[in-house]
């Protein structure tokens, strides 16, 4: 992460903690809006960083389709795919500054904000996407969802993308195969410590410019979902995977909530509604694109896919285990407890 965006990222923590919120502009001019006659859309800005045929493209586009079709005039919602606008970690402050409305960053991206949402990334807790969305709707998931309120950011969903699998310039079969490597993470603390158990370099990147680093050997490796490996065509500078299912990537489906909360009732419990109802669609859709993608790596004959056996799985879920030491009380030992018991 650059120097200036942790800087403000750490200025907004206590800046939004103080505050309880911040910004949000997006709502039409104030007199036709509290005259009740709307002479403007409310401008929902929504950028994300990863292809439209991605399972969180898919949903910001539906959400976007069934929103203006559901509130025709009074609601405009700009979707900005493949980091278009902005990278993930800039659109968090953007949105806690109320510069766009709603993104759906990946749950790994919090960590300057909240611990608690590590609990996603502990490395092997998760087994596939079924024991996340247990996780999820339990009472201890569902809290997550209202852990930024006091920042000025509410969450409404969880969206799913799926598990994680390890891309690289030779077969990575056994964990001591990850030494030397220089593997691109997300910017968070604990995939960093993940890649450093297996005796790898973590390089922190915004997703936007992994491709290149990729092709240009800046990094050698990096871990994503097949939906992501496909979408931004990571296979084609990458002649190795290891379907390793080591974690998840899901995001925070999140709104600037001095802006949420401006908005007439009718209109904020019908967009919230049709949220839950993409929600459930595109969750339900999340692991069939994955695969489907899977396949098309296969397809295109560019990377060869190792699948782990149970064995050599176990032997990753060793040698990542002090990750678990390391991070468990930060993220809260109830959380991980509650993550574990939903997991089973
Ligand atoms: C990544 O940065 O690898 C992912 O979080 C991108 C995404 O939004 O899925």
């Amino acid at each position: 992460m650059a120097v200036h965006t942790r800087i403000r990222l750490a200025l907004l923590a206590a800046f939004c903690g103080l505050l309880a919120s911040c910004g949000g502009s997006g709502a039409p001019s104030g007199d036709a809006a509290s005259a009740g006659a709307q002479a403007t859309p409310y401008v929902i800005k929504f950028p994300h960083v990863v292809a439209t045929a991605t399972p969180k493209g898919q949903m910001a586009q539906r959400f976007k389709e069934l929103a203006e079709q559901r509130f025709p005039g009074r609601v405009r919602v700009e979707v900005y795919p493949s980091a278009q606008l902005m990278e993930d970690t800039e659109s968090i402050e953007a949105l806690a500054f109320g510069e766009v409305q709603m993104i759906a960053a990946s749950v790994s991206l919090y960590d300057r904000l909240t611990q608690k949402f590590q609990v996603f990334d502990l490395p092997f807790l998760f087994p596939n996407l079924a024991a996340v969305e247990r996780f999820q709707a339990s009472p201890q998931g569902r809290e997550l969802l209202t852990t930024l309120n006091d920042r000025g950011i509410l969450g409404l969903a969880f969206w799913h993308n799926g598990m994680k699998q390890f891309t690289g310039p030779r077969p990575l079969v056994a964990p001591g195969d990850a030494r030397g490597l220089k593997f691109r993470v997300m910017e968070s603390d604990i995939l960093q410590a993940e890649i450093e158990a297996i005796g790898g370099s973590p390089q922190k990147m915004a997703f936007g410019e992994v491709f290149q680093a990729l092709q240009t050997g800046t990094v050698d490796a990096q871990e994503n979902t097949w939906s992501n490996i496909y979408s931004s065509k990571f296979y084609e500078v990458q002649p190795y995977m290891t379907e390793s299912n080591h974690g998840y990537i899901g995001y925070y489906v999140a709104v600037n909530a001095a802006f949420w909360q401006s908005l007439p009732a009718d209109l904020r419990e019908g967009l919230e509604a049709t949220l839950a109802e993409v929600t459930a669609w595109g969750n339900a859709r999340s692991e069939a694109i994955n695969l489907e993608d899977k396949q098309h790596i296969i397809d295109s004959g560019k990377s060869q896919i190792t699948v782990l056996t149970p064995e050599q799985q176990a032997s990753w879920q060793a040698a990542m285990r002090p990750v678990w030491d390391e991070f468990r009380g930060r993220i809260g030992p109830e959380l991980v407890e509650a993550a574990l018991a939903a997991a089973k």
